[in-house]
């Protein structure tokens, strides 16, 4: 599998990018999917594709390998515009929603897709044992696809996806019918990806997946990208604790003006607080006459953004 991820960068678009949207918009009769969506997905990274449900991602998805076309914007994949067919061979899919022929066993599900993939001919039988063992299917290769769980058919997508091996993996809600011992494989997927080269866009409304194996993320609502960025830039700063005694609770107010405060016994927590407003935070609750103890930067989990940025009646 490392060969042809090694060639990879030879082939890589001028700017480096593996995707790179711009103003794309798709309606489906009333609704509007996409509203001039702009992402930019670098080479060799893990890529979170987050938002709630009804966001636009699978939306995207369809756009970016060709199965849809968009009403307005542009894109390219790999370099090359969306929909090129000679680049959609290099990359690797698993849909949101698939079924295999339930009377072909796994490894017949696999030899198709290396067809369909047009790899050589002499190739296959290795490409189907690389992916069975990749996804841990290896022992249920000859077992028929009709009877495999949820769980066992995601791993089989998943390994479909692997087959090429592609440069670039669009990988749409992965884990989503995966107990947490599948989950863990696909992240550990993912990251031996990541480690050959391989680009990884990973569509997915679940946060915890995305935090643990992305560079990177884009956070998408009502089919515009809400915010982008590397996740330590996405999480950085703006929520701060304070450990303060003899502030009066009913004296808070003037703290309003740097966010979103909340108080509970010695503890004074500021939410949404600008990084070089934290001197003038503390000078505040000193002239209200609190003595301040510590003051302790707050790492934000991604949850946190992601509710500030879509609200928590979109994020369920
Ligand atoms: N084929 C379709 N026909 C009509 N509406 C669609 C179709 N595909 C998607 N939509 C609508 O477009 C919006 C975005 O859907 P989708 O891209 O599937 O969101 P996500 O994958 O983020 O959950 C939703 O409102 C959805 O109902
Ligand atoms: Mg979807």
């Amino acid at each position: 599998m490392t060969e042809r991820s090694a060639e990879a960068p030879s082939r890589a678009a001028p700017d480096g990018a593996a995707l790179r949207t711009v103003g794309l918009s798709k309606r489906y009769g009333r609704t509007l999917a996409l509203d001039g969506l702009d992402l930019l997905v670098p080479r060799g990274e893990a890529f979170g594709f987050l938002g709630p449900n009804g966001a636009g991602k699978t939306t995207v998805v369809k756009l970016l390998l060709g199965l849809a076309i968009p009403d307005a914007g542009q894109g390219c994949v790999l370099g090359a515009p969306l929909g090129d067919r000679a680049v959609r061979a290099r990359v690797g899919y698993l849909p949101e929603l698939f079924r295999y022929q339930p009377w072909l066993t796994a490894r017949e599900v696999l030899g198709l897709h290396c067809a369909l993939a047009r790899i050589e001919h002499a190739d296959r039988p290795e490409a189907v044992r690389n992916a069975l063992a990749t996804v841990g299917l290896a022992d249920r290769a000859d077992d028929r696809v009709g009877g495999f769980s949820k769980g066992m058919q995601q791993r089989l997508g998943l390994g479909v996806a692997l087959l090429g091996p592609p440069d670039l993996v669009i990988l749409d809600e992965p884990t989503s019918a995966l107990d947490p011992v599948g989950r863990h494989d696909v992240r550990r997927i993912i990251h031996g990806l990541r480690e050959r080269g391989v680009t990884v866009f990973l569509n997915s409304h679940l946060l915890t997946e995305v935090e643990r194996v992305c560079d990177r993320v884009a956070v998408v609502d009502h089919g515009r990208v809400v915010a982008t960025g590397r996740l330590p830039e996405l999480l950085a700063g703006s929520r701060v604790s304070l450990r303060v005694t003899g502030l009066d609770a009913g004296r808070l107010a003037s703290l309003e003006r740097f966010g979103r405060v909340a108080a509970a016994e010695d503890r004074l927590t500021v939410d949404g607080i600008a990084p070089d407003g934290v001197p003038d935070l503390v000078a505040e609750v000193v002239r209200l006459g609190g003595r301040v103890h510590a003051v302790e930067p707050l790492q934000r989990t991604l949850e946190d953004r992601f509710l500030e940025l879509v609200g928590p009646e979109r994020a369920e």
